[in-house]
């Protein structure tokens, strides 16, 4: 065995998770409660030939999860600006209904089908839940090779979730659907609107769905506040060290301005539909 079979080289990550690391051509990540659940869906990914997601290839003798490390390019802070390419964009939101185009044929396993929200938050609105969605598609954990989306990593907010559950998510991250003052400044100048447009489209949602990704999202932000606030004071560490620096107010704010921009947003999604129908009818 060689050093580079058995270095440790720890990875830069999120807020959250501490001793991520890369060990050749894996990575090695602590278990938590529901890793279980992230397990069964990246083997189900496997089995159904699904080649955007880490494969899990079990635990090591730290107890910890063993996963392939996928080769390629992920954005780290500050993101650079292709994160606010919109072919970039656009090929998230294609490898994301392919995740999850795989992922509804596993559907909800038994341990996953709890509907619940943190106290406090009102009732989650929109479509029902029906497998288990990504709910994490940030610039950090996607892996790009040639200006392509090729890979998902980061499965652990992984949940029972609707397609627009997850193109609410993937709209925050990849149009900029928060308070203008806290977007980052790579997506100066993008119109958040007409990118959530061209995602949607990307992803091909249906255009009933379409129209519950506005509601959606401001619930979304609602759900989040509350869980956030939990997280911060039962878990403390990262969530609690998020707390103190803001994020609670920012996801207030983003809460705000999808209320106040709610109209224009929807047209703006809507807008496609009116084309394809505008182009069925010349047809
Ligand atoms: N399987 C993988 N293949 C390639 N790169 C990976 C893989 N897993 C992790 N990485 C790299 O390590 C970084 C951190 O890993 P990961 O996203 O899994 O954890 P994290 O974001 O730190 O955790 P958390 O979000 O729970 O705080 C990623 O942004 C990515 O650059
Ligand atoms: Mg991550």
């Amino acid at each position: 065995m060689t050093d580079s079979d058995t270095h440790e080289q720890p990875l830069p990550g999120g807020d959250v998770t501490d001793g991520i690391v890369r060990v050749g051509d894996t990575v090695r990540r602590p278990v938590g409660e529901h890793s279980g659940l992230v397990h069964r869906a990246l083997e189900h990914l496997e089995a159904a030939g699904f080649d955007g997601a880490p494969r899990f290839l079990g635990t090591d003798d730290q107890g910890r999860e063993v996963l392939s490390f996928i080769d390629g390019d992920v954005a780290g802070r500050p993101w650079p600006a292709w994160v606010a390419d919109p072919a970039r964009g656009a090929s998230v939101a294609r490898l994301l209904r392919r995740l999850d185009d795989s992922l509804v044929l596993l559907g909800l396993p038994e341990h996953s089908a709890v509907r619940s929200w943190p106290s406090g938050a009102p009732e989650p609105v929109g479509p029902t839940a029906t497998f288990l969605g990504h709910r994490d598609v940030t610039p950090e954990n996607t892996v790009f090779r040639d200006g392509e989306a090729v890979a998902l990593i980061d499965f652990d907010l992984l949940r029972p979730s609707s397609r627009v559950d997850e193109v609410a998510n993937l709209l925050l991250w990849w149009a900029g659907w928060m308070a203008p003052e806290d977007r980052d400044p790579v997506f100066d100048g993008v119109d958040p609107g007409e990118r959530g447009r061209l995602l949607v489209d990307a992803y091909g949602l249906s255009d009933e769905d379409v129209d519950w990704v506005v509601p959606v999202s401001v619930s979304a932000a609602q759900q989040s506040w509350h869980t956030m606030s939990h997280r911060a004071e039962e878990l403390g560490g990262g969530w609690r060290r998020m707390w103190d620096a803001g994020v609670g107010d920012q996801i207030r704010r983003r809460e705000h301005w999808l209320v106040a921009e709610q109209k224009s947003l929807r047209r703006a999604l809507r807008e496609s539909l009116v084309d394809e129908s505008e182009e069925k009818s010349s047809s």
